[in-house]
């Protein structure tokens, strides 16, 4: 069946609540569209764990630096409905910028430790935008569950704990990245790549196994495991580290020293495009 599509925000607050009257979980997939398997895997959690699937496109203006890729960024809606289609989702909500943001709108949601560091430092404001366009969304769909993926490992530690400072009552689920057979992760931005770009973009998942290869032998020195690290990933060509780190897995601070499981998460420029990947370090 053809989902649903409500584009307007009155519209998909009432719908929201007559499924809920109706007994109805929802489960709920935000996105900023130009869908890949990732997200489609999501879509997939979302409806094993609820009756009615919602997902909203919407390529989010407040979470854009003034010099980074809102604009460009790539779009295609028509073909995002088409695969939404085939994943039998009921509702697609796609809400314009200013019946998200109407004039005088001034509310700011800041998950303040947590956004310090990794791409909170190099992306400022970045997750003030994320975290406060995913309550609003969360205020419209009432979602029961929703489901983010683990390469945006901080942004699901970050709307992890916004839901739970604030009591918003929705579960959040993480589900784990969804990779290209060479192990790129999946991300709207790798059409940005050519091909050549392409080729060294492997290196972020080259270095991810290099890094659990350097923990299983024993390797304990996060400052010696980082600089392996960059120096593997700026031997393919195109790159440039924006940053490189290991840190504690629940509070995103910086290690010295592995001593339990521990996250690795890295972003990447390659060529113009700035990629992200993560994995959580196992210890034995
Ligand atoms: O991960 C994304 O695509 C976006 O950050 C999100 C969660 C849809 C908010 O705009």
């Amino acid at each position: 069946m053809e989902p649903q599509i409500i584009k307007s925000v009155e519209t998909m607050q009432e719908t929201a609540a007559s499924l809920r009257q109706m007994g109805h979980t929802i489960g709920f997939v935000p996105t900023m569209g130009y869908l890949h398997q990732g997200h489609l895997r999501l879509v997939e959690v979302a409806k094993e764990n609820c009756s009615k699937v919602v997902v909203s496109i919407f390529v989010n203006p407040t979470q854009f630096g003034p010099k980074e890729d809102f604009n460009r960024y790539p779009r295609d809606p028509e073909g995002d409905i088409i695969k939404l289609k085939e994943k039998d989702v009921d509702i697609v909500f796609m809400p314009e910028a200013d019946d998200m943001y109407p004039e005088g709108f001034q509310t700011v949601i800041s998950v303040k430790e947590l956004t310090k560091g990794l791409c909170g430092a190099s992306r400022p404001g970045h997750f003030d935008g994320v975290a406060t366009v995913v309550c609003k969304l969360f205020n419209i769909v009432k979602p029961h569950i929703a489901v983010f993926g683990q390469k945006d490992y901080q942004q699901l530690t970050v709307i992890s704990r916004m839901v739970r400072d604030l009591n918003m009552d929705v579960e959040i689920v993480g589900v784990p990245t969804v990779r290209e057979s060479d192990g790129l992760a999946m991300s709207s931005r790798n059409s940005y790549l050519h091909p050549e770009e392409r080729e060294s973009a492997r290196s972020l998942y080259g270095a991810i196994l290099m890094a659990q290869r350097m923990v299983e032998k024993g390797e304990r020195d996060v400052s010696y495991i980082i600089k392996e690290l960059e120096g593997f990933i700026l031997s393919h060509r195109h790159t440039r580290i924006d940053y490189v780190k290991i840190v504690d897995p629940d509070d995103l601070e910086e290690l010295s020293e592995i001593k339990g499981d521990s996250l690795l998460a890295m972003a990447v420029y390659v060529g113009s495009t700035r990629l992200i990947d993560n994995s959580i370090l196992k210890i034995d």
